[in-house]
């Protein structure tokens, strides 16, 4: 079982006080809060050690640099259009992990996590997870589907969080094949998808969406250009309210991939395709091969035409567009 932390309700109530940027003492928090001034005081140092800036001035008490909401369940569920089994952690090693290790409940799982310890990103690569400042959201969704009907299902995650960032007037933004969500240039939210169990026609899915919410500048160990809705909007956003948005067009977008599957999807990704006509480099583990984007096919592969005018499909790989006056390497086609 990977490492979690369940919820303390302390660090809610505790940060529901100090969310009105005025110094709080210990005394008068423990007071309202029924807690020793010795338990407040561990509270404060457990939020410093998730990195939360806390400002401590003796004789005036604790106050915090920035406010901070934290995801509370109830929240959540009352925002939902149905119900969902939903499994909240202050911290976790990755929710796609947890996913993987609990016992599969009728119906369709979700988990949710303040901070990743192991959070994943594709290609092995790590996805940065600070506490309390974006969404790590995993679903475990069953398909009656064979593993083979499942391609095109990451453009359709890439697609539901298109729409639920431009419910909030985001505009500029484009979906970067397979699963990136891109804004200028940089990116904002990214998935992955792990097909977990495959029986007779049977299998599931394990959805992970992280998407940049609240994340401001800093010293981040993330090596991609990156951006975050509050640097585009300017505010930050209210994380419960924008989960349960984000539940919400994900569950009506799978019911549709159910049904139709993603030929049911092609018009809104071609509507928001960074790559459209554009030269890439396209690698994966076999190679690394150059060509001008054609658009995608009904199974969400990716066409590029190569040097001989031939056309080719691709599943899976990483891409880079190609800046003017960049000559291709012998070898490439
Ligand atoms: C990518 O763009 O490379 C995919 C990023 C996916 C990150 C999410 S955060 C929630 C879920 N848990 C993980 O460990 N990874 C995914």
């Amino acid at each position: 079982m990977p490492m979690m932390k369940k919820f303390n309700p302390n660090l809610v109530k505790l940060l529901n006080i100090l969310n009105d940027g005025q110094y709080h003492d210990g005394d008068s928090v423990g007071r309202r809060l029924g807690m020793t001034r010795s338990a407040v005081w561990k509270t404060i140092k457990k939020l410093e050690a998730y990195e939360v800036a806390i400002d401590s001035v003796k004789g005036k008490g604790y106050a915090l640099f920035d406010p901070l909401i934290l995801l509370e369940t109830q929240k959540i569920k009352k925002r939902l259009n149905e119900k969902v089994d939903l499994h909240l952690f202050e911290s976790i090693a990755s929710t796609n992990d947890y996913l993987k290790s609990i016992k599969p409940v009728k119906g369709i799982s979700f988990c949710l996590a303040e901070q990743q310890t192991s959070g994943k990103g594709r290609l092995n690569r790590e996805w940065y997870s600070p506490f309390g400042r974006n969404i790590y959201l995993s679903c475990l969704y069953s398909f009656q589907k064979d593993i083979s009907e499942l391609s095109g299902l990451s453009l359709v995650i890439s697609l539901t969080i298109l729409k639920t960032l431009k419910n909030y007037g985001i505009t500029g933004l484009f979906v970067k094949w397979p699963n990136d969500i891109v804004h200028g240039n940089k990116k904002i939210a990214g998935s992955l998808i792990e097909i977990q169990a495959e029986t007779h026609g049977f299998c599931q899915a394990i959805i992970g969406v992280g998407l940049n919410v609240n994340m401001l500048g800093g010293d981040l160990p993330i090596t991609q250009a990156w951006t975050s809705m509050r640097k585009i909007l300017g505010s930050p956003v209210d994380r419960n309210e924008l989960c349960a948005r984000l539940i919400n067009t994900l569950l009506a977008d799978l019911r549709e991939f159910e049904e139709v599957g993603f030929s049911g999807f092609v018009d809104r990704w071609s509507e928001a395709d960074a790559l459209a006509n554009q030269t890439i480099t396209l690698k994966n583990v076999r190679e690394e091969i150059r060509g001008k984007v054609a658009g995608i096919n009904e199974h969400g592969h990716l066409l590029l035409r190569l040097a001989n005018g031939s056309i080719r499909a691709f599943s899976s790989g990483d891409t880079s567009i190609v800046k003017k006056g960049e000559h291709s390497s012998p070898g490439h086609s």
